[in-house]
């Protein structure tokens, strides 16, 4: 467990932030190196060719260790939506297979195979929401001859239900289907591994559990998918692109690894130091200290919200971090209002509440928020 860390961002005392799966507040530290970062473009003359490498290659080394795998098989991606659509791009599916999904699985995580199938004639598979709360087991049911491709986050975002990717993974092995990964909602908050899940492709955006800014993100891209189609040709992925003054050699030879897949513009001045540091932080934290952090108080909040007749998944079956408290009645319309009047800050949706802390969050922000559902539950008796 780590003790309280939010001396490391510019929370305000009256604030109770817990709605990190919505957007992480920046730390102080990435908030500067990325200030500083987007400086550097008053200096131009000081931005020497080398500057547009060494940045992309540090923020590749980081999301590696992160991610568990070697640097060279992580590309440099914009959205989550970038990392999808880059691995629907490459992965074969054709008729009479199908795309497997979940029952509402994120819309960046859906679109692009829904398009998919549609060009190819396959079908999209969508595992239907388990009543026993059991998404590993009803994915492994579903993992049928006809799934090319399972196209899965390791948290549902509606539910806080999470996969159990090593035995998925396995299992995908077993009928030769590839599997893609969004892991934007857990990355950084859930112990994860490449080497031990051995996914095609995963992607994560940076602005959730990575702590790091918007519009940046990592891809996971196998070896064996590495001499694959990109999204977009642009000059730095090409071999040799280091030599500013020979890019008009055209060449077929792309750079080494994942980095074909590089967004254009990937050397983000501004963007990438910003998500470097943060990811630093998270590393020297570590991922399952954080992971138990925030667990800690989602247990408590769990425990205290059931007695005001709220269930979530029981905690087997849900990624600690990330708590979604469903009533059988809806939620009184009172309730965002008196939410904001406090500076409670969760995502209400229909009759589910998700609360999403993290190392920044004191017992005090849980027990702000159990205040103000006490008072909601007053109002609907
Ligand atoms: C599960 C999941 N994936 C991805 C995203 C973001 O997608 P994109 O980066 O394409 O905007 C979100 C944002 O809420 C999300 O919850």
């Amino acid at each position: 467990m780590l003790p309280c860390q939010r001396h490391l961002f510019d929370i305000p005392d009256g604030v109770a932030y817990l709605n990190c799966a919505y957007m992480s507040p920046l730390m102080k530290s990435a908030l500067e190196a990325g200030t500083a970062g987007l400086a550097r473009k008053a200096y131009p003359w000081e931005l020497t060719p080398d500057k547009f490498f060494t940045g992309s290659d540090e923020f590749r080394a980081t999301a590696a260790r992160l991610l568990d795998c070697p640097a060279d098989c992580v590309a440099i991606v914009p959205s989550a939506s970038y990392g999808i659509a880059t691995a629907a791009r490459n992965l074969p599916v054709k008729k009479g297979q199908s795309v497997l999904v979940l029952a509402e699985q994120f819309p960046s995580n859906y679109y692009p195979w829904q398009r998919r199938v549609e060009e190819t004639g396959a079908a999209l598979k969508v595992v239907a929401w388990p009543e026993d709360n059991d998404w590993t087991a009803a994915v492994l049911n579903s993992l049928t001859a006809d799934v090319a491709i399972a196209a899965l986050p390791h948290v549902q975002w509606t539910s806080g239900g999470r996969l159990d990717l090593v035995r998925i993974g396995g299992a995908c092995r077993e009928i030769g289907a590839a599997l893609v990964l969004d892991l934007t909602q857990s990355l950084g908050a859930l112990p994860f591994s490449v080497r031990d899940v051995q996914p095609d492709f995963a992607v994560a955006a940076s602005y959730k559990w990575l702590l790091g800014p918007y519009s940046i993100g990592l891809l996971y891209v196998a070896p064996k998918w590495q001499e694959g189609v990109p999204l977009e040709e642009n000059w730095i992925q090409r071999a040799n692109a280091e030599d500013f003054s020979s890019l008009i050699l055209y060449t077929d030879d792309y750079d080494a690894g994942a980095r074909r897949f590089d967004m254009g513009e990937r050397s983000n001045f501004a963007l990438l130091p910003a998500a470097v540091r943060a990811m630093k932080q998270i590393l020297e934290w570590n991922v399952a200290e954080i992971s138990e952090t925030a667990g800690a108080l989602n247990r408590q909040l769990a425990a205290a919200a059931a007695e005001l007749g709220f269930s979530s998944p029981p905690d087997h079956l849900r990624a600690p971090h990330y708590l979604c408290l469903r009533r059988a009645t809806s939620i009184p319309r009172e309730l965002p209002e008196m939410l904001a009047r406090e500076k409670v800050f969760v995502s209400v949706r229909g009759s589910s509440i998700r609360v999403a802390p993290h190392v920044y969050n004191s017992a005090t922000d849980g027990e702000r928020l159990i205040a103000c559902l006490k008072q909601m539950a007053n109002l609907s008796r």
